[in-house]
């Protein structure tokens, strides 16, 4: 049995520009995580939300949809929206840490909630069960890991399509370090097929994790494709980055994004992560940061060609 990777959803960064991108010059993985989309109370899709969606923005990839809501009514309605649009599975947010999201007791907050769960579970499953695949992407609990025996048990009660696992609680935020222990239980209780995602940040990371866990067939990668796209393509380079980065680049620059402020604002987002790629080039990041125009971002490209 090989080897399943997939790409994380990460909101506003891992659109169906950089998806494509990513899918044609080092893909495709298994499966592509489209980044959360909400319920609204006039529409099924915002116009942002829609681009995301249309198949004709993800041709040739495995692309997955993923909700946020702890509304089992409003999921199960987007759920037959995306039915409609093509999809044969679809993903619920459990792990979202942001504070907005959590108070509401959605993403991550739902899961201080384990009875509520367990019954949008059953809701959901009954209304979409028969039509759509399920999973499930979640956090192991809101403070504490404790709380993971419990929320895996219910995640038991349902034949889910796969249990993606981002082994830190809500309050971690993106620190500390995944709570390996809670990942390893679940690799052994859980009824239903798991995916790990977490911190595998570069080549060694990921050797060390399918060293030290080798039935663990599936992984979730985010932020180590941000910082190296050829993450799983060690014999690719510079030259294939550039092509991706192009592919991106001239991506958002066809697309209405309302202005070079905003194709600017993106790429200077993904630099964020991207910087790692160029250790030997000093104050990249700073000078990334001060770019305002067109003209500016793409000398500085230019130059950073060269370097290599
Ligand atoms: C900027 C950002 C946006 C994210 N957006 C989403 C999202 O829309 N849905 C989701 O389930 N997780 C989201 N995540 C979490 C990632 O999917 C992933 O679980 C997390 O980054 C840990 O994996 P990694 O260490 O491989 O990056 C986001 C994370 C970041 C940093």
């Amino acid at each position: 049995m090989g080897m399943h990777y997939y790409m994380a959803p990460l909101e506003a960064i891992t659109t169906y520009t950089y998806r494509q991108a990513h899918a044609k010059v080092y893909g495709p993985l298994d499966k592509y995580f489209i980044p959360f989309l909400e319920t609204h109370e006039k529409r099924d899709f915002k116009t942002r939300e829609l681009q995301e969606i249309l198949p004709e923005h993800n041709e040739g990839i495995y692309v997955v949809p993923q909700i946020l809501t702890n509304k089992a009514d409003g999921f199960i309605r987007l759920g037959k929206a995306l039915k409609d649009y093509g999809y044969q599975e679809i993903n619920l947010n459990l792990g979202c840490p942001s504070k907005t999201v959590v108070t509401k007791g959605k993403g991550s907050g739902f899961l201080a909630f384990p009875e509520e769960l367990d019954c949008f579970l059953d809701n959901i499953f009954e209304a979409l069960g028969s039509e759509l695949k399920l999973s499930v992407k979640t956090r192991i609990g809101k403070e504490k890991p404790e709380e993971f025996p419990r929320l895996l048990e219910i995640f038991n009660r349902y034949p889910l399509e796969e249990l993606i696992i981002h082994p830190r609680v809500q309050t971690d935020g993106y620190k500390n370090y995944p709570r390996m222990e809670m990942y390893d239980l679940a690799a052994k209780e859980s009824k239903n097929p798991i995916c790990y995602n977490g911190d595998l940040f570069n080549q060694e990371k990921l050797e060390k994790f399918q060293k030290e866990r080798p039935d663990t067939d599936c992984l979730m990668i985010g932020r180590g494709f941000l910082m190296n796209p050829g993450l799983l393509h060690p014999e690719t380079g510079r030259k294939e980055f550039w092509e991706f980065h192009d592919l991106v680049y001239h991506g958002y620059l066809e697309r209405d994004l309302g202005g070079y402020r905003n194709v600017l604002f993106k790429m200077k987002e993904l630099w964020l992560y991207q910087v790692k790629l160029f250790p030997e080039v000093k104050g990249l990041e700073k000078k990334i940061k001060k770019l305002q125009t067109q003209q500016e971002y793409e000398q500085l490209m230019g130059k950073l060609q060269t370097v290599s």
